[in-house]
């Protein structure tokens, strides 16, 4: 058993004026390296702060997540930084492309201080759009890449530091239900070549596409551990 993510009785209160809204409460799910989770709930059931979480961009109120059996919460924040760029790789709705940038320089932004060679940064990237189908797209900026196209490069972003896992919220919200399809499909290769995969989706058709399903509602796992 290789697990990569732990959520141990994760909570995540907010405090807004004078109550607290109970982002996730209580909250046990393990994954295992290789698995392709889709985690699926309506609008505002906590999605988004689970995924920031695991993502190591926010901090529980009270649970321990760990991450290749590591505990974040006894990291320090450098720590914490160095998982966040190297080790997991994000994809978000909005896509988050720097608008300045052609595409294989966003998808060479993580490589970035990584002490690699110029060279070998623009060989990997360059790698990571080949494989999502996107190389000779790779001097255009996102405005003149289609919706479908930035998801494309996005996920390039991700898996280009060759991540343990590749987080991705809510990654064909923004798309038409054809598009949407083919970046699922662009996932399930990914997940056949061994990358673990998250999504977090609203949707039933791209929830039912995932090999493992957990609903979350209010902040709950449905039939979760307690
Ligand atoms: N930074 C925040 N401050 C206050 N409330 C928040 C914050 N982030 C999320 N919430 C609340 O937590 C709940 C879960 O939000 P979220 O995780 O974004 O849901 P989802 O991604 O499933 O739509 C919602 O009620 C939301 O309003
Ligand atoms: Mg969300």
């Amino acid at each position: 058993m290789d697990e990569v993510i732990r959520m141990d009785h994760i909570s995540r209160y907010f405090v807004v004026g004078d109550s607290v809204v109970k982002a996730l409460d209580n909250v046990s799910l393990s994954v295992e390296r290789g698995e392709f989770l889709g985690i699926m709930g309506p609008s505002g059931s906590g999605k988004s702060t689970m995924m920031n979480l695991i993502g190591c961009l926010d901090t529980p109120t009270d649970g321990h997540i760990l991450i290749g059996g590591e505990d974040t919460g006894s990291l320090s924040e450098s720590e914490l930084a160095y998982i966040r760029n190297r080790r997991i790789g994000f994809v978000f709705q909005q896509f988050n492309l720097l608008g300045r940038l052609n595409a294989l320089d966003n998808v060479i932004t993580p490589l970035l201080y990584s002490g690699m060679g110029v060279g070998e940064r623009r060989e990997r990237a360059m790698h990571a759009l080949e494989r999502v189908g996107l190389a000779e797209r790779m001097k255009h900026r996102p405005n003149e890449l289609s919706g479908g196209q930035k998801q494309r490069v996005a996920i390039a972003r991700a898996i280009v530091t060759e991540p343990d896992i590749i987080l991705a919220d809510e990654p064909t919200g923004a798309l038409d239900t054809h598009t949407g399809n083919q970046i699922m499909d662009l996932f399930r290769s990914l997940h056949q070549e061994g990358n673990t995969i998250v999504i977090v989706t609203h949707n039933d058709e791209i929830g039912r596409a995932c090999p493992r399903l957990v609903k979350i509602r209010d902040g709950r796992i449905e039939g979760g551990e307690d």
